[in-house]
């Protein structure tokens, strides 16, 4: 909040004007942004239509879910179109034909995926899914010895991260209960604090194989201090490495400079390009600029090896520079399509600098208003207040009112937020497609359902 209420104070508007957020719209360069979505309307998402007001059926929702599933930018329909064309056209011959051939389908989504995460193109690559990647980059980086078997997440991670490790470490034959270390927050605190996480990696040192946390934990919208704890886990000999899911497409990150040794992230949320779409993956080049192939854990699969090699009858392999040497299999040309599509309306919004500041003011004007002109006290955030320790969402602690019940009725008033049991919903105002005026009506309609 701190920085929007500097952001007001430079731009001499005054907190109680009536028409704060019609100054703020006026003000904002990514506003005409909007106009690449598709938004649903009211009446197509709404728990029950029968309860919208006439006049809104077919007003197009506010859309607070871009931590879940992006909207859909419009530019996909184009391109995917233009896939199918060419496929149509060229059958087999699209992987060399058209605008876009099928055979370096992904290597032209590196640079603009490095803009998103920080880091040299040949370090990232879109591939799989997320929680495949993270298993085939434990594959390379989990390589667990009897004194050294740590893996260490956060207590409230995604299911999937648990499943993951828990499985990792079942699978080297070593035990979760005494394998798996889950970093707790204080008793009566929702975040984690730096210091704490520190402890515990220093506590448990030399037995730490692997620390990988979220960078921005799912479920209270924590951003957590990257560089400070990659830097700590380092330094007792670990590997260190970040699921991205909720910080891709959302914060600034500089993963590269950070010295990060791995990260994945979906592309889904919001990043926008559909839901399942192929996800990406960086490695720090500092781990693939040697490959002994007698000395390396990764998994292999055709698409990993050069693409000199990968054709030839004589079956060597010599993995592809970066991190397109951890393909295994040639990637969906519709699901790079779509990514495409979508990280060019990044591009069109001045890139993601330019994103996170508006996210930053935007969020800071959600909370303003949370704080201070809900009529209820009903509501609390639990997402840290520090911008710097978040990013576009905040999670809100739902007293007095079952959050499922909120959720229903507020979609019927053409809000869409998610909800995380028990009591939990989850506001994100992107910045790609969120008005200040959505947020000041958003908080409206909060106050009419509470
Ligand atoms: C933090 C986090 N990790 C992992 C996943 C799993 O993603 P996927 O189903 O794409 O593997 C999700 C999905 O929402 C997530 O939010």
């Amino acid at each position: 909040m701190d920085k929007f209420l500097e952001y007001i104070k430079n731009k001499n508007l005054t907190i109680d004007d009536e028409k704060l957020a019609d100054k703020l719209d006026e003000l904002d360069e990514l506003s005409s942004m909007k106009n690449e979505f598709h938004f649903p309307a009211t009446k197509d998402v709404a728990s029950d239509a029968s309860k919208v007001k006439v006049e809104d059926l077919e007003k197009p929702v506010i859309y607070l879910t871009g931590n879940s599933l992006g909207l859909q930018p419009k530019e996909i329909e184009k391109q995917l179109s233009n896939y199918l064309n060419d496929w149509k056209k060229y059958g087999v011959e699209g992987h060399h034909h058209g605008e876009h051939p099928f055979l370096h389908i992904d290597e032209e989504i590196q640079e603009s995926l490095s803009k998103i995460v920080g880091s040299l193109p040949s370090e990232v690559c879109p591939m799989n899914s997320l929680s495949t990647n993270i298993h085939v980059l434990m594959a390379n980086f989990y390589k667990p010895t009897q004194t050294r078997h740590k893996i260490i997440i956060e207590y409230g991670a995604f299911p999937s991260d648990l499943y993951v490790t828990e499985s990792q470490i079942r699978h080297h034959k070593f035990n979760p209960e005494t394998s798996l270390i889950k970093i707790k927050p204080r008793d009566g605190e929702y975040t984690l604090r730096t210091d704490d996480i520190i402890k515990v990696i220093r506590e448990h040192g030399d037995s730490v194989s692997v620390v990988m946390l979220s960078g921005i934990q799912y479920f209270t919208g924590q951003f957590f201090e990257i560089e400070k704890i990659t830097k700590v886990g380092q330094e007792v000999g670990a590997i260190v490495g970040w699921d991205l899911a909720h910080a891709a497409g959302n914060v600034q990150l500089s993963l590269h400079d950070w010295n990060v040794d791995f990260a994945c992230w979906c592309s889904y949320k919001y990043l926008n390009s559909g839901p399942g779409c192929i996800a990406g993956v960086f490695v720090h080049n500092k781990h693939t600029q040697i490959f002994d192939l007698t000395n390396d854990s990764r998994l292999l699969g055709w698409f990993g090896n050069k693409l000199s090699n990968r054709f030839q009858k004589e079956k060597e392999f010599y993995a592809e520079d970066g991190a397109l040497g951890f393909r295994m299999s040639n990637p969906s040309v519709a699901d790079c399509t779509a990514l495409r599509a979508s990280l060019s309306v990044f591009e069109k919004a001045g890139g993601i600098k330019k994103l996170a500041e508006k996210s930053t003011v935007i969020t800071g004007y959600l909370e303003y208003l949370l704080t201070h002109k809900l009529k209820t006290t009903d509501v609390q955030i639990i997402t840290p207040s520090d911008s710097t320790q978040r990013g576009s969402q905040l999670s809100l602690l739902i007293k007095g009112i079952k959050a499922g019940e909120l959720k229903v009725n507020l979609s019927n008033a053409g809000v869409i937020c998610d909800v995380r049991d028990p009591d939990v919903i989850r506001v994100a105002p992107t910045p790609l497609y969120t008005s200040f005026n959505d947020v000041k009506n958003f908080i409206q309609k909060l106050n009419d359902n509470m």
